[in-house]
Protein backbone atom coordinates (compact mmCIF):
# COMPACT_ATOMS: atom_id res chain seq x y z
CA UNK A 1 0.00 0.00 0.00
CA UNK A 2 1.50 3.58 -1.05
CA UNK A 3 1.27 6.91 0.30
CA UNK A 4 1.99 10.29 -0.12
CA UNK A 5 2.28 13.68 2.29
CA UNK A 6 1.67 16.90 1.13
CA UNK A 7 3.30 19.83 3.32
CA UNK A 8 2.50 23.53 3.31
CA UNK A 9 3.35 25.75 6.38
CA UNK A 10 6.08 25.90 9.10
CA UNK A 11 8.28 23.80 10.28
CA UNK A 12 6.24 22.45 13.30
CA UNK A 13 4.50 20.98 9.85
CA UNK A 14 7.47 19.73 8.38
CA UNK A 15 8.11 18.07 11.64
CA UNK A 16 4.69 16.42 12.40
CA UNK A 17 4.63 15.12 8.53
CA UNK A 18 7.87 13.40 8.93
CA UNK A 19 6.50 11.40 12.12
CA UNK A 20 3.65 10.46 10.13
CA UNK A 21 5.64 9.62 7.45
CA UNK A 22 8.07 7.11 9.86
CA UNK A 23 4.78 5.81 11.83
CA UNK A 24 2.87 5.09 8.53
CA UNK A 25 6.23 2.96 7.14
CA UNK A 26 6.26 1.28 10.05
CA UNK A 27 3.54 -0.23 9.72
CA UNK A 28 4.07 -1.84 6.20
CA UNK A 29 2.90 1.65 4.27
CA UNK A 30 5.20 2.74 1.47
CA UNK A 31 5.92 6.20 1.28
CA UNK A 32 5.78 7.60 -2.90
CA UNK A 33 6.65 10.80 -4.03
CA UNK A 34 4.28 10.00 -7.34
CA UNK A 35 1.29 11.33 -6.26
CA UNK A 36 -0.26 8.98 -8.99
CA UNK A 37 0.36 5.50 -7.34
CA UNK A 38 -0.74 6.54 -3.81
CA UNK A 39 -3.69 4.79 -2.57
CA UNK A 40 -3.88 7.61 -0.06
CA UNK A 41 -2.69 10.95 0.01
CA UNK A 42 -2.21 12.88 3.67
CA UNK A 43 -2.32 16.77 2.84
CA UNK A 44 -0.65 18.92 6.16
CA UNK A 45 -1.79 22.38 5.68
CA UNK A 46 -1.24 26.10 7.40
CA UNK A 47 -3.86 28.98 7.31
CA UNK A 48 -1.42 31.66 8.63
CA UNK A 49 -1.95 33.99 5.74
CA UNK A 50 -4.13 34.73 3.24
CA UNK A 51 -6.77 32.30 1.44
CA UNK A 52 -5.22 29.09 2.52
CA UNK A 53 -8.80 27.15 2.09
CA UNK A 54 -8.46 27.71 -1.25
CA UNK A 55 -5.27 26.35 -2.11
CA UNK A 56 -6.06 23.43 0.02
CA UNK A 57 -9.13 22.66 -1.81
CA UNK A 58 -7.60 22.83 -5.27
CA UNK A 59 -5.19 20.51 -4.05
CA UNK A 60 -8.31 18.31 -3.16
CA UNK A 61 -9.69 18.65 -6.06
CA UNK A 62 -6.77 17.27 -8.62
CA UNK A 63 -7.59 13.97 -6.82
CA UNK A 64 -11.01 13.83 -7.86
CA UNK A 65 -10.04 12.01 -11.33
CA UNK A 66 -7.85 9.67 -9.15
CA UNK A 67 -10.46 8.66 -7.31
CA UNK A 68 -13.36 8.38 -10.21
CA UNK A 69 -10.97 5.71 -11.57
CA UNK A 70 -9.70 4.18 -8.18
CA UNK A 71 -13.20 4.80 -5.63
CA UNK A 72 -11.05 3.17 -2.87
CA UNK A 73 -8.40 5.88 -2.89
CA UNK A 74 -8.98 8.65 -0.57
CA UNK A 75 -7.80 11.79 0.87
CA UNK A 76 -6.68 13.25 4.96
CA UNK A 77 -6.42 16.68 5.54
CA UNK A 78 -4.93 17.73 8.80
CA UNK A 79 -2.98 20.58 9.91
CA UNK A 80 -4.02 23.96 10.51
CA UNK A 81 -6.85 23.96 7.77
CA UNK A 82 -7.88 20.55 8.78
CA UNK A 83 -8.42 21.82 11.99
CA UNK A 84 -10.30 25.05 11.25
CA UNK A 85 -12.69 23.62 8.09
CA UNK A 86 -13.01 20.04 9.63
CA UNK A 87 -15.64 18.26 8.42
CA UNK A 88 -16.28 21.24 6.04
CA UNK A 89 -14.17 18.80 3.95
CA UNK A 90 -16.59 15.30 4.39
CA UNK A 91 -19.40 18.16 2.67
CA UNK A 92 -17.16 19.03 -0.43
CA UNK A 93 -15.08 16.07 -1.09
CA UNK A 94 -16.62 12.25 -0.84
CA UNK A 95 -13.19 10.81 -1.44
CA UNK A 96 -11.89 13.18 1.83
CA UNK A 97 -12.31 10.66 4.55
CA UNK A 98 -10.34 11.66 7.48
CA UNK A 99 -10.09 15.56 8.86
CA UNK A 100 -7.66 15.81 11.96
CA UNK A 101 -5.99 18.72 13.59
CA UNK A 102 -2.41 18.66 15.24
CA UNK A 103 -3.84 17.30 18.69
CA UNK A 104 -5.18 14.36 16.67
CA UNK A 105 -2.15 13.50 14.64
CA UNK A 106 -1.04 10.83 17.19
CA UNK A 107 -4.16 8.87 16.15
CA UNK A 108 -3.66 9.05 12.87
CA UNK A 109 -1.90 5.81 11.74
CA UNK A 110 -4.07 4.03 13.76
CA UNK A 111 -7.10 5.73 12.05
CA UNK A 112 -6.05 5.11 8.38
CA UNK A 113 -5.59 1.10 9.32
CA UNK A 114 -9.71 1.78 10.41
CA UNK A 115 -10.19 3.25 7.10
CA UNK A 116 -8.99 0.60 5.32
CA UNK A 117 -10.69 -1.69 7.32
CA UNK A 118 -14.32 -0.01 6.50
CA UNK A 119 -14.51 1.24 3.59
CA UNK A 120 -17.43 3.24 3.91
CA UNK A 121 -16.18 5.06 7.67
CA UNK A 122 -14.89 8.70 7.76
CA UNK A 123 -13.17 9.96 11.06
CA UNK A 124 -12.54 13.34 12.16
CA UNK A 125 -9.80 13.89 15.08
CA UNK A 126 -10.33 17.58 15.79
CA UNK A 127 -10.75 17.55 19.87
CA UNK A 128 -7.91 19.82 21.51
CA UNK A 129 -6.52 17.49 24.52
CA UNK A 130 -5.48 18.87 27.46
CA UNK A 131 -2.08 17.30 27.55
CA UNK A 132 0.98 16.84 25.22
CA UNK A 133 0.22 14.19 23.28
CA UNK A 134 2.77 12.00 22.96
CA UNK A 135 3.42 10.36 19.80
CA UNK A 136 4.74 6.63 18.72
CA UNK A 137 8.61 6.90 19.18
CA UNK A 138 9.31 5.68 15.88
CA UNK A 139 12.52 7.36 14.58
CA UNK A 140 14.75 6.78 11.13
CA UNK A 141 17.69 4.10 11.29
CA UNK A 142 19.86 7.20 10.60
CA UNK A 143 18.54 10.33 11.13
CA UNK A 144 19.28 13.70 9.10
CA UNK A 145 22.03 15.65 9.83
CA UNK A 146 20.05 18.65 10.87
CA UNK A 147 16.47 17.59 12.98
CA UNK A 148 13.51 19.21 14.48
CA UNK A 149 12.38 18.42 18.00
CA UNK A 150 8.96 19.83 19.38
CA UNK A 151 9.24 21.09 22.62
CA UNK A 152 5.36 22.29 22.78
CA UNK A 153 2.09 22.40 21.04
CA UNK A 154 0.04 25.23 21.03
CA UNK A 155 0.19 29.16 21.62
CA UNK A 156 -1.80 31.23 24.01
CA UNK A 157 -0.68 34.83 23.13
CA UNK A 158 -3.35 35.45 20.82
CA UNK A 159 -1.62 38.00 18.91
CA UNK A 160 -4.88 40.31 17.17
CA UNK A 161 -3.49 38.88 13.82
CA UNK A 162 -3.10 35.26 14.37
CA UNK A 163 -4.95 32.19 14.24
CA UNK A 164 -2.58 30.23 15.56
CA UNK A 165 -3.80 29.66 18.97
CA UNK A 166 -7.67 28.79 17.63
CA UNK A 167 -6.01 26.08 14.82
CA UNK A 168 -3.56 24.61 17.25
CA UNK A 169 -5.18 25.25 20.81
CA UNK A 170 -3.77 26.00 24.11
CA UNK A 171 -0.03 25.87 24.92
CA UNK A 172 0.77 22.39 26.03
CA UNK A 173 4.85 21.62 26.66
CA UNK A 174 6.26 18.49 26.60
CA UNK A 175 8.07 16.78 29.61
CA UNK A 176 11.50 17.28 29.54
CA UNK A 177 12.23 13.38 30.17
CA UNK A 178 10.14 13.09 26.59
CA UNK A 179 12.60 16.05 25.08
CA UNK A 180 16.13 14.53 26.41
CA UNK A 181 15.00 10.99 24.93
CA UNK A 182 14.57 11.94 21.29
CA UNK A 183 17.40 14.16 21.01
CA UNK A 184 19.32 11.91 22.86
CA UNK A 185 18.14 8.64 20.67
CA UNK A 186 18.65 11.59 17.24
CA UNK A 187 21.96 12.49 18.18
CA UNK A 188 22.43 8.47 18.70
CA UNK A 189 21.56 7.83 14.87
CA UNK A 190 23.92 10.64 13.67
CA UNK A 191 21.92 13.98 13.94
CA UNK A 192 24.59 17.03 14.36
CA UNK A 193 22.05 19.45 14.70
CA UNK A 194 19.13 20.07 16.70
CA UNK A 195 16.02 22.77 16.70
CA UNK A 196 14.23 23.06 19.46
CA UNK A 197 10.65 23.74 17.85
CA UNK A 198 7.47 25.56 19.63
CA UNK A 199 5.44 28.49 18.52
CA UNK A 200 6.74 30.13 21.90
CA UNK A 201 9.75 28.71 22.97
CA UNK A 202 10.98 30.55 25.40
CA UNK A 203 7.42 29.64 27.38
CA UNK A 204 8.37 26.62 28.07
CA UNK A 205 7.36 24.62 30.69
CA UNK A 206 5.27 27.67 31.81
CA UNK A 207 2.09 26.39 31.18
CA UNK A 208 -0.29 24.00 33.57
CA UNK A 209 0.56 20.94 31.46
CA UNK A 210 4.78 21.40 31.41
CA UNK A 211 6.48 20.01 34.36
CA UNK A 212 7.86 23.14 35.82
CA UNK A 213 11.52 23.12 33.63
CA UNK A 214 12.11 26.86 32.38
CA UNK A 215 13.24 26.61 28.57
CA UNK A 216 16.65 27.83 29.84
CA UNK A 217 16.72 24.66 31.80
CA UNK A 218 16.43 22.16 28.65
CA UNK A 219 18.85 24.31 26.71
CA UNK A 220 21.43 23.76 29.89
CA UNK A 221 20.25 19.98 29.45
CA UNK A 222 19.55 19.41 25.55
CA UNK A 223 23.05 21.07 25.56
CA UNK A 224 25.39 18.23 27.33
CA UNK A 225 23.89 15.32 24.98
CA UNK A 226 27.20 13.87 23.63
CA UNK A 227 27.70 14.06 20.40
CA UNK A 228 25.56 17.07 19.68
CA UNK A 229 27.50 19.58 17.56
CA UNK A 230 24.96 22.85 17.15
CA UNK A 231 21.44 23.48 18.67
CA UNK A 232 19.00 26.33 17.86
CA UNK A 233 15.46 26.81 18.72
CA UNK A 234 12.46 28.89 17.20
CA UNK A 235 10.08 30.70 17.93
CA UNK A 236 11.32 33.28 20.17
CA UNK A 237 8.53 35.50 21.33
CA UNK A 238 10.32 39.03 22.58
CA UNK A 239 7.92 39.58 25.77
CA UNK A 240 9.25 36.08 27.16
CA UNK A 241 12.74 36.06 26.40
CA UNK A 242 14.81 35.61 29.85
CA UNK A 243 18.02 37.09 30.21
CA UNK A 244 18.97 33.66 31.52
CA UNK A 245 18.35 32.73 28.42
CA UNK A 246 19.97 35.85 27.03
CA UNK A 247 23.30 34.93 29.06
CA UNK A 248 22.96 31.06 27.25
CA UNK A 249 24.34 32.53 24.25
CA UNK A 250 27.86 33.45 25.91
CA UNK A 251 27.88 29.77 28.01
CA UNK A 252 26.66 26.93 25.50
CA UNK A 253 29.54 26.27 23.22
CA UNK A 254 27.36 24.38 21.20
CA UNK A 255 24.44 27.10 21.00
CA UNK A 256 24.55 28.62 17.47
CA UNK A 257 25.03 32.41 17.47
CA UNK A 258 21.83 33.13 15.45
CA UNK A 259 18.25 33.96 16.91
CA UNK A 260 14.87 34.75 14.87
CA UNK A 261 13.31 37.17 16.87
CA UNK A 262 10.15 38.22 15.42
CA UNK A 263 9.39 41.83 15.34
CA UNK A 264 6.22 42.06 13.40
CA UNK A 265 6.32 46.55 13.75
CA UNK A 266 8.33 49.02 14.95
CA UNK A 267 5.78 51.26 16.28
CA UNK A 268 5.01 50.71 19.72
CA UNK A 269 1.36 51.96 18.98
CA UNK A 270 0.17 48.82 16.81
CA UNK A 271 2.60 46.67 18.85
CA UNK A 272 0.21 47.45 21.93
CA UNK A 273 -3.35 46.80 19.20
CA UNK A 274 -1.79 43.75 17.96
CA UNK A 275 -1.53 42.31 21.68
CA UNK A 276 2.19 41.99 21.63
CA UNK A 277 2.97 43.05 25.10
CA UNK A 278 6.65 44.79 24.46
CA UNK A 279 7.87 48.34 23.16
CA UNK A 280 10.15 49.10 20.61
CA UNK A 281 12.55 50.40 23.36
CA UNK A 282 12.17 46.62 24.97
CA UNK A 283 13.06 44.98 21.71
CA UNK A 284 16.03 47.00 20.80
CA UNK A 285 17.62 46.61 24.44
CA UNK A 286 17.01 42.83 24.04
CA UNK A 287 18.85 43.11 20.64
CA UNK A 288 21.78 45.04 22.78
CA UNK A 289 22.13 42.56 25.56
CA UNK A 290 21.99 39.08 23.20
CA UNK A 291 24.85 41.24 21.69
CA UNK A 292 26.65 41.88 24.48
CA UNK A 293 26.15 37.80 25.46
CA UNK A 294 27.20 36.89 22.44
CA UNK A 295 29.04 39.73 20.45
CA UNK A 296 28.84 37.47 16.65
CA UNK A 297 24.99 36.94 17.11
CA UNK A 298 23.03 37.35 13.89
CA UNK A 299 19.62 37.80 13.86
CA UNK A 300 16.26 37.68 12.11
CA UNK A 301 12.75 38.16 12.31
CA UNK A 302 9.19 38.40 11.13
CA UNK A 303 7.20 41.59 10.07
CA UNK A 304 3.91 42.31 8.97
CA UNK A 305 3.19 45.83 7.06
CA UNK A 306 -0.63 46.92 7.05
CA UNK A 307 -2.29 46.50 10.32
CA UNK A 308 -5.59 48.03 10.78
CA UNK A 309 -4.81 51.02 11.25
CA UNK A 310 -1.11 51.47 10.55
CA UNK A 311 0.02 54.59 9.00
CA UNK A 312 2.51 55.64 7.02
CA UNK A 313 4.45 57.28 10.83
CA UNK A 314 3.54 53.77 12.29
CA UNK A 315 5.39 52.20 9.09
CA UNK A 316 8.50 53.85 9.14
CA UNK A 317 8.96 52.92 12.70
CA UNK A 318 9.42 49.36 11.41
CA UNK A 319 11.80 50.55 8.80
CA UNK A 320 13.75 52.55 11.31
CA UNK A 321 13.99 49.48 13.68
CA UNK A 322 15.61 47.04 10.62
CA UNK A 323 18.13 50.11 10.23
CA UNK A 324 19.28 50.02 13.67
CA UNK A 325 19.39 46.28 14.34
CA UNK A 326 20.39 45.61 10.63
CA UNK A 327 18.55 41.66 10.31
CA UNK A 328 20.59 39.08 8.38
CA UNK A 329 17.18 38.16 6.90
CA UNK A 330 13.67 39.22 7.46
CA UNK A 331 10.32 37.29 6.37
CA UNK A 332 7.67 40.04 5.84
CA UNK A 333 4.32 39.27 5.11
CA UNK A 334 0.82 41.98 3.64
CA UNK A 335 -1.37 41.53 6.49
CA UNK A 336 -4.19 39.41 5.96
CA UNK A 337 -7.63 38.75 7.65
CA UNK A 338 -8.04 35.77 10.04
CA UNK A 339 -11.30 34.29 10.62
CA UNK A 340 -12.14 34.58 14.53
CA UNK A 341 -9.10 37.12 15.30
CA UNK A 342 -9.34 40.32 17.24
CA UNK A 343 -7.69 41.93 14.43
CA UNK A 344 -10.21 40.71 11.44
CA UNK A 345 -12.90 42.47 13.38
CA UNK A 346 -11.34 46.02 13.54
CA UNK A 347 -12.43 48.86 10.81
CA UNK A 348 -9.59 51.09 9.59
CA UNK A 349 -8.71 47.82 7.22
CA UNK A 350 -5.24 49.28 5.32
CA UNK A 351 -5.89 49.01 1.55
CA UNK A 352 -4.20 46.29 -0.40
CA UNK A 353 -2.35 49.10 -2.28
CA UNK A 354 -0.56 50.61 0.44
CA UNK A 355 0.14 46.92 1.96
CA UNK A 356 1.67 46.42 -1.21
CA UNK A 357 3.52 49.38 -1.56
CA UNK A 358 4.67 49.32 1.98
CA UNK A 359 5.84 45.66 1.42
CA UNK A 360 7.85 46.66 -2.10
CA UNK A 361 9.96 49.63 0.03
CA UNK A 362 10.35 47.50 3.16
CA UNK A 363 11.53 44.52 0.92
CA UNK A 364 14.16 46.76 -0.51
CA UNK A 365 15.27 47.86 2.38
CA UNK A 366 15.89 44.68 4.01
CA UNK A 367 17.57 43.40 0.50
CA UNK A 368 20.16 45.98 0.80
CA UNK A 369 20.80 45.21 4.63
CA UNK A 370 20.82 40.87 3.93
CA UNK A 371 23.55 42.67 0.74
CA UNK A 372 25.76 44.11 3.20
CA UNK A 373 25.64 41.93 5.65
CA UNK A 374 26.52 38.77 3.13
CA UNK A 375 29.31 40.78 1.70
CA UNK A 376 30.95 41.33 4.84
CA UNK A 377 31.30 37.86 5.37
CA UNK A 378 33.24 37.00 1.61
CA UNK A 379 36.61 35.99 2.57
CA UNK A 380 36.01 34.62 5.61
CA UNK A 381 36.70 31.11 6.99
CA UNK A 382 34.22 28.92 8.71
CA UNK A 383 32.46 25.95 9.21
CA UNK A 384 29.41 24.58 7.35
CA UNK A 385 27.16 21.51 8.36
CA UNK A 386 26.64 20.05 4.84
CA UNK A 387 23.21 18.58 4.84
CA UNK A 388 22.00 17.96 1.23
CA UNK A 389 23.94 17.44 -2.47
CA UNK A 390 22.38 19.96 -4.43
CA UNK A 391 18.90 19.02 -7.12
CA UNK A 392 21.47 20.72 -9.73
CA UNK A 393 24.66 19.31 -10.50
CA UNK A 394 27.36 19.92 -13.13
CA UNK A 395 30.95 20.46 -13.91
CA UNK A 396 33.80 18.28 -12.71
CA UNK A 397 33.05 18.62 -9.28
CA UNK A 398 29.74 17.56 -6.73
CA UNK A 399 27.88 20.75 -5.45
CA UNK A 400 26.50 20.40 -1.83
CA UNK A 401 24.27 23.00 0.43
CA UNK A 402 25.03 23.34 3.65
CA UNK A 403 24.60 25.97 6.77
CA UNK A 404 27.23 28.14 8.80
CA UNK A 405 26.80 28.87 12.22
CA UNK A 406 24.77 32.19 11.45
CA UNK A 407 21.96 29.72 9.80
CA UNK A 408 22.98 31.38 6.32
CA UNK A 409 22.85 28.88 3.76
CA UNK A 410 26.29 27.70 1.83
CA UNK A 411 26.48 26.25 -1.17
CA UNK A 412 30.04 24.74 -2.04
CA UNK A 413 31.63 22.41 -4.64
CA UNK A 414 34.00 19.21 -3.96
CA UNK A 415 35.87 16.34 -5.67
CA UNK A 416 34.40 14.29 -2.64
CA UNK A 417 31.00 13.16 -1.31
CA UNK A 418 31.11 15.61 1.92
CA UNK A 419 26.77 14.83 2.64
CA UNK A 420 26.43 15.19 6.71
CA UNK A 421 29.94 16.49 7.37
CA UNK A 422 31.19 19.69 9.10
CA UNK A 423 33.75 21.40 6.71
CA UNK A 424 35.99 24.29 6.95
CA UNK A 425 35.14 26.72 3.73
CA UNK A 426 35.75 29.97 2.66
CA UNK A 427 33.36 31.86 1.55
CA UNK A 428 34.16 33.11 -2.00
CA UNK A 429 30.56 34.90 -3.18
CA UNK A 430 27.43 36.98 -1.70
CA UNK A 431 24.43 35.63 -3.92
CA UNK A 432 20.80 37.44 -3.07
CA UNK A 433 19.92 34.48 -0.38
CA UNK A 434 22.53 32.82 -0.10
CA UNK A 435 26.75 32.09 0.06
CA UNK A 436 29.01 30.18 -1.76
CA UNK A 437 31.92 29.01 -0.74
CA UNK A 438 35.05 26.76 -1.19
CA UNK A 439 36.50 23.82 1.11
CA UNK A 440 39.08 24.83 2.98
N1 LIG B 1 4.72 31.76 16.80
C1 LIG B 1 5.53 32.48 15.96
C2 LIG B 1 5.12 32.57 14.51
C3 LIG B 1 3.72 32.31 14.09
S1 LIG B 1 3.21 32.55 12.46
C4 LIG B 1 5.68 33.87 16.54
O1 LIG B 1 4.95 34.27 17.39
O2 LIG B 1 6.57 34.54 16.14
C5 LIG B 1 4.60 33.16 11.58
C6 LIG B 1 4.50 34.58 11.17
O3 LIG B 1 3.41 34.78 10.30
C7 LIG B 1 4.28 35.57 12.28
O4 LIG B 1 5.44 35.88 12.96
C8 LIG B 1 3.71 36.75 11.56
O5 LIG B 1 4.71 37.62 11.10
C9 LIG B 1 3.01 36.13 10.36
N2 LIG B 1 1.55 36.21 10.50
C10 LIG B 1 0.76 35.59 11.39
N3 LIG B 1 -0.52 35.92 11.20
C11 LIG B 1 -0.57 36.78 10.16
C12 LIG B 1 -1.61 37.50 9.48
N4 LIG B 1 -2.87 37.41 9.86
N5 LIG B 1 -1.27 38.29 8.44
C13 LIG B 1 0.02 38.40 8.05
N6 LIG B 1 1.05 37.76 8.65
C14 LIG B 1 0.76 36.96 9.69
FE1 LIG C 1 0.53 33.67 16.69
FE2 LIG C 1 1.35 35.41 18.48
FE3 LIG C 1 1.13 32.83 19.13
FE4 LIG C 1 3.03 33.62 17.47
S1 LIG C 1 2.84 34.22 19.62
S2 LIG C 1 1.69 31.85 17.22
S3 LIG C 1 2.07 35.27 16.34
S4 LIG C 1 -0.54 34.21 18.61
FE1 LIG D 1 0.67 27.61 9.50
FE2 LIG D 1 -0.38 26.39 11.51
FE3 LIG D 1 2.25 26.61 11.30
S1 LIG D 1 -1.18 28.17 10.57
S2 LIG D 1 2.45 28.54 10.30
S3 LIG D 1 0.92 25.47 9.97
S4 LIG D 1 1.07 26.79 13.13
Amino acid sequence: MKFSVITFGCQMNVADSNWLILSLQKRGFTLTLKEKEADFVLLNTCSVREKPEQKVYSEIGRFRKKWEQNPSFFVGVGGCVGQQIGEGFFERFPYVRLVFGTDGLYLVPDKIEELLNFPHKRISLLSFEDFYPEREKVFPEKADVSVFVNIMQGCDNFCAYCIVPFTRGRQKSRFKAEVLTECKTLVERGAKEITLLGQNVNSYGQDKYGDGTSFAQLLREVALIHGLKRLRFTTSHPKDLSLEVIRLFGELEVLCPHLHLPLQVGSDRILKIMGRKYTKKRYLDLIEKLRLARPDISFTTDLIVGFPGETEEDFKQTLEVLQIVEFENAYSFKYSDRPGTRAEKMENKVPEEVKQERLIRLQALQEKITQKKYKQVVGKEEEVLIETISKRQGGTNLHFRGRDLWNRVVNIESSRDIRRELVKVRITEAKKHSLVGEVR
